[in-house]
This record gives structure tokens, C-alpha cells and sequence, in this order.
């Protein structure tokens, strides 16, 4: 029932993640303290860019052993905590009841809190815009909040590819009734966009899937993400940025879900190309990405291209709630380049090395 007070305590699970290590490192920088939970804390390779964080030494940051299958795992973790943002990935999509039951138990621990006052829940423009029909792209081309995906077409099963879309629903959903029957708290979702952006940690590269592509593009080989569809983007620092304006809005109410992107879009293979015109420096060599679906599905390409082109991105209420003014995804698509290479020692594949090996 109320935003985090400034220099307040807030948790934030997936905090080793891409996405929850820049909500660490804002939240830091904006005077929180900040209870950041992963799955092991001594795992040098994913925990050792938090521990380098400067509020790490003062001990505004904490590193606290969180693995979310675990009952009571966050108990003793939010304990005394102003707001969670809950942002880790759960550790399976298929099975929607373990999704409802760690959902069960993450609310119990932030209701045994009794401090808690805001938790943000991290869903995705997955459960805005994922159908397994694409005509309802056509019939409903406006993406906005109040969009989801056709729950009623009986082929949306997580057999079908759904899960994460669904499990997404299904945490908005459990959060926000589990915070009206409280009283005490009150649950927002965050839908973010295809996060685009500088990586802190090594580790970070191989998580995504955008920085991913990315990576394989630098190193000249990329696959086609998923049956084609623009990435539709949002920095992971301007991401992050939504999340805490939401923790801190006195705007926002129980239930209500924001989209965070910057309404940008752009095909696969532009991205590649986007390299070399960003950073000539790099002489970077482009190359078409890597289409690994059946032949019927790749005839289909140029349809699902002018059904995508058909969308409108909104972003209209996240602006207005969390005040978040959006890069653009040239500079993202740069500061991850760079940050792959520096901090992640990933290779460059050149125009000098493609003439080589012709
Ligand atoms: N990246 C995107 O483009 C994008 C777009 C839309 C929505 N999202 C959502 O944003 C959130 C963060 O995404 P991300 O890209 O930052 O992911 P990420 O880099 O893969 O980080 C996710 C974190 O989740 C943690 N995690 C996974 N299973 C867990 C479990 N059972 N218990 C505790 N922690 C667990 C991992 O923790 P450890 O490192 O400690 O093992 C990992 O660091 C996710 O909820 C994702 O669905 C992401």
C-alpha cells in the first residue's frame, strides 16, 4: 500500500541476472539498500560483479542465498524489507503448478514481512502480445496494457510453447489478489520489452536471449529469434529504471501492469548490420542470420513480416507512472557490443578475416 520510502530496503531477487544486476546497481546509486538475492552467493563467476559494487564494501548491498523452489527461502530475507522486486526467472516454464506454487510461497514470505509495502513483479511483453494466432496481431494490433494474448484459443498450452507466457499471467495475477486480500501491500507487474544493453559480468552473455544473439552475431553466427518476429526493444538500464520508478510511484495501484520498452522495433539481420555502421572501429563483418525452422514455416516468412509490421508499440503509461525517458536502441545495440567484447572477451568476426578465408 505504499511506495518505498527513500533510503528504504529493498530485495530484489535475480539479482545476479542481466536485468536484476542493473536494478542493483541503480537502486545503489539512487540511496537504497538493497537485499540482492541469488542462488549462491559464492558463485564467483555470477556474484563477484555485485561484491565489486562500491555499496557492497559500506554494506548498503547485501548478498543473500535465495533458490525460489525452496518454501521460505525469502522469509528471513524480507524481513524488515520495503519493497521486493521480484525479478528472477523461475526454474520451469512447462509446469504451471510449481509456477503457482513458488508464486504461493514468495507471497507468503512477503506477507510473514510485515514490512513489505510494494512488491514489482517482472513478467513480460510475452503476456501482452505471445498468440499462437497471428491473425490476432491483425485483429488487435494496438500493444498496450490492457492487451493479452487470446487465452481462450484452445491450442495456448504450454506443451505448445506457451508456458512462459502463461506462468507470466498466472504470477501477475497471483500477486496482485494475494496483495488486495492483504490489505497491507500492493503488487504491480512490469512487462518488459527484448532487453538490449551493456552486460556487467561475463556470465551475462549467455543469458537473454538478446545479448546472446548479439554475441553470436559479433562472432558471425546468429539464429533467426524463434518464427520471425522485430525485436521490440527496451535498454536493460532503462528497464530497470521502470522498475524502480514503480517501486517508487505514488501513481501506481494494486494490479495495475505497465509495458517498459521504448516502442523501437527492428529486424534481426538490421541489428547485425547496425554493428559496423555503430562501430566501424571494429570492421565487424555482417552476416544473415541462421533460420532453423522447418521450410513451411520459413515460406511463411514475408506474411509474418507484414502482419509484425502491422503493430503499434505503446509505452504511454509507463512514461507518465515511472517518468522514464527511453534511449535508443542504437545506443544499446553499441554499449552491449562493447561491453561483450570488454567485459565478456567475445571475439569479433572481421571483413579482413572473411577476405582471408575466401
Ligand atoms: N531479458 C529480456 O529480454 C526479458 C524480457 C522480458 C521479460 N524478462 C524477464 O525479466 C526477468 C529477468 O530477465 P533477465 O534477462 O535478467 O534474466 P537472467 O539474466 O537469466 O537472470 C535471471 C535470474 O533468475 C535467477 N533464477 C532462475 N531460476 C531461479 C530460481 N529457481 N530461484 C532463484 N533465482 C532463479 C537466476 O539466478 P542465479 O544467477 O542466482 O542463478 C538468474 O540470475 C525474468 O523474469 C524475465 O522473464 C526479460
Amino acid at each position: 500500500m505504499a511506495p518505498i520510502p527513500k533510503r528504504g530496503v529493498v530485495a530484489v531477487t535475480g539479482a545476479a541476472g542481466f536485468l536484476g544486476g542493473w536494478m542493483v546497481r541503480q537502486l545503489l546509486d539512487k540511496g537504497y539498500r538493497v537485499r540482492a538475492c541469488v542462488r549462491q552467493v559464492d558463485d564467483a563467476a555470477r556474484t563477484d560483479f555485485l561484491k565489486a559494487m562500491a555499496g557492497y564494501v559500506s554494506g548498503r548491498l547485501t548478498l543473500h542465498a535465495a533458490d525460489l523452489d525452496q518454501e521460505g527461502c525469502l522469509d528471513e530475507i524480507l524481513r524488515g524489507c520495503h519493497g521486493l522486486a521480484h525479478v528472477a526467472h523461475v526454474s520451469d516454464y512447462t509446469d504451471l503448478d510449481y509456477v503457482r506454487r513458488t508464486c504461493d510461497h514468495i507471497i507468503a514470505s512477503v506477507n510473514g514481512s510485515r514490512s513489505i509495502g510494494r512488491v514489482v513483479v517482472t513478467s513480460s511483453v510475452a503476456a501482452v502480445i505471445s498468440e499462437m494466432d497471428l491473425q490476432e496481431v491483425v485483429r488487435r494490433p494496438v500493444f498496450y496494457e490492457d492487451r493479452y494474448p487470446d487465452e481462450m484459443n484452445p491450442k495456448r498450452t504450454a506443451e505448445r510453447g506457451q508456458g512462459y507466457s502463461m506462468a507470466k499471467l498466472i504470477a501477475e495475477r497471483a500477486f496482485a489478489t494475494a496483495a488486495e486480500e492483504s490489505g497491507a501491500w500492493d503488487a504491480v507487474t512490469c512487462c518488459p520489452g527484448d532487453n538490449v544493453g551493456p552486460i556487467q559480468s561475463g556470465h551475462q552473455k549467455n543469458m537473454g536471449p538478446w545479448q546472446h544473439h548479439i554475441e553470436g552475431m559479433l562472432k558471425g553466427r546468429y539464429e533467426q529469434n524463434g518464427v520471425y518476429r522485430p525485436w521490440m526493444t527496451v535498454d536493460v538500464r532503462d528497464d530497470a529504471a521502470c522498475h524502480i520508478g514503480l517501486l517508487e510511484s505514488l501513481a501506481v495501484k494494486n494490479g495495475e501492469r505497465y509495458i517498459a520498452w521504448s516502442t523501437d522495433a527492428r529486424n534481426c539481420e538490421d541489428i547485425c548490420r547496425d554493428i559496423g555502421r555503430l562501430l566501424p572501429e571494429l570492421n565487424h563483418q555482417a552476416t544473415d542470420p541462421v533460420d532453423p525452422f522447418p521450410d513451411r514455416i520459413k515460406a511463411r516468412e514475408a506474411e509474418f513480416r507484414s502482419i509484425w509490421a502491422q503493430a503499434e508499440l505503446r509505452n504511454d503509461r509507463i512514461r507518465a507512472a515511472a517518468g522514464v525517458t527511453f534511449r535508443p536502441l542504437d545506443d544499446s545495440i553499441r554499449d552491449c557490443v562493447e561491453s561483450l567484447i570488454a567485459v565478456a572477451g567475445v571475439g569479433v568476426k572481421t571483413a579482413t578475416q572473411m577476405g582471408a578465408a575466401a
